[in-house]
């Protein structure tokens, strides 16, 4: 049996944290898809097709895994994008209780809509405190973000800061 299973996110952008629970959740799995969804609740910094295209490149680059796609989902449920390839199982990183309360109801409604099952993974400790919209706020303000994510990330940062 083929056990397939999908990391969603905004990834906007992707960072060492995303990496590393890409990885590790690789490494549970036959297959592994990392679902860029767009999340009406945040404002995007960059568009869906160039987040794919960094999650791509960051993953080539870091040698990650080679069971892994990268893809984008932006109608409908996230359950049906799972239904519709085969995969049961749902991998979310979780630094806090903050990502345990946010979390938590999305697993359950998921399970309910389409019995698709949440997995969590705690983080490297390293990366703990990174995220994406910390990343996107010292990018703004001109910071260096290299220490958060992939070389991929930060050069397209740098080149496209105003
Ligand atoms: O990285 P994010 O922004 O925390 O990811 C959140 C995301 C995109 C995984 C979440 O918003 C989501 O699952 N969206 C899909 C819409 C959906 O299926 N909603 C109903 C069940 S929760």
């Amino acid at each position: 049996m083929n056990r397939i299973a999908v990391v969603p996110g905004s990834f906007d952008p992707v960072t060492l944290g995303h990496l590393d629970v890409i990885d590790r959740a690789a490494g549970m799995f036959d297959e592994l898809h990392v679902l860029v969804v767009h999340n009406p609740g945040k404002t995007a910094l960059l568009p869906i097709a160039q987040r794919v295209s960094l999650l791509e490149q960051s993953i080539r680059e870091a040698q990650l895994h080679d069971n892994i796609v990268v893809t984008s989902w932006s109608v409908g449920l996230l359950v049906d994008y799972c239904t519709d390839v085969g995969a049961s199982v749902l991998v979310k990183g979780i630094r806090s209780q903050i990502d345990v309360a946010y979390e938590t109801p999305m697993a359950i409604v998921n399970r309910d809509l389409a019995g698709v099952e949440t997995v969590f993974l705690l983080p490297d400790p390293a990366h703990a405190h990174v995220s994406s919209s910390l990343v996107r706020q010292v990018a703004s303000l001109g910071g260096d973000v290299s220490p958060y994510v992939p070389p991929a990330v930060a050069n397209y940062l740098r080149a496209h800061s105003d």
